[in-house]
């Protein structure tokens, strides 16, 4: 399993953990794409809330589900989205109204389904870090390759705050951990790191020290 092209890398963790910026390096380190499975959520959340659906009213997040057409690219080694023609940016997706919502979202199982499909698309075709809640759990449990990136509720709510952004993740947190489809759990066979006090390199080099180990 030396071949890049055939890595599967899963990285899940809490809001806020360093998750993402570590999953991004890690990717670019190797060559391979770097999928966040967050933004696929966040999109179809952006999308509920786009067409005046109530995220609470299940039926017609459904009936919305089944009439709408997702494309998952990359662009430069980067998953994107794209939702009946409209390509997300960043900004749509990392939005309040967004941020809110997308939880209760996540927690439709025919949602997750849908982007579980998609989610494991991407590495029919290449390489991939991905990161998410159920990347090692549900969606490759099969990969040696798992990683739980933590952080402490106070750590993390700091580092959203020095973003500039209004999340409330404990929330988010609550409601990712408890639901019945494919809640946040630490993979048993996955390295766990605490990034309390580390550096993104230094979490980044531990990551890559482990894979090299593995592979
Ligand atoms: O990773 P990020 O914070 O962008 O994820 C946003 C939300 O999407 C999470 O709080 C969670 O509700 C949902 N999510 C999920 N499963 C994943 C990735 C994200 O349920 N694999």
């Amino acid at each position: 399993m030396n071949d890049e092209s055939t890595k599967i890398v899963a990285i899940d963790g809490p809001a806020a953990s360093g998750k993402s910026t570590v999953a991004r390096q890690v990717a670019q380190e190797l060559g391979i794409v770097f999928v966040s499975s967050g933004e696929m959520y966040r999109a179809f959340t952006w999308w509920v809330l786009e067409n005046d659906v109530d995220p609470t009213d299940k039926n017609s997040v459904l009936e919305l589900l089944k009439s709408t057409k997702f494309i998952c690219g990359k662009s430069e080694n980067k998953s994107t989205i794209t939702i009946d023609g409209k390509l997300l940016t960043r900004a749509e997706m990392a939005s309040e109204p967004v941020n809110q919502n997308v939880s209760v979202i996540a927690a439709i199982p025919e949602v997750r389904a849908r982007l579980v499909a998609e989610q494991r698309a991407y590495a029919e075709k290449s390489g991939v870090v991905m990161e998410g809640r159920d990347i090692g759990s549900v969606v490759f449990p099969d990969t040696p390759l798992k990683f739980y990136i933590d952080a402490s509720p106070e750590v993390r709510q700091q580092r959203r705050a020095a973003e500039g952004i209004e999340d409330s993740i404990a929330n988010r947190d609550k409601i990712d951990s408890n639901r019945k489809a494919s809640p946040l759990v630490i993979p048993e066979d996955a390295v766990v790191v605490d990034s309390s006090y580390m550096t993104a390199e230094e979490v980044v080099g531990e990551v890559l020290r482990e894979i090299r180990a593995r592979t």
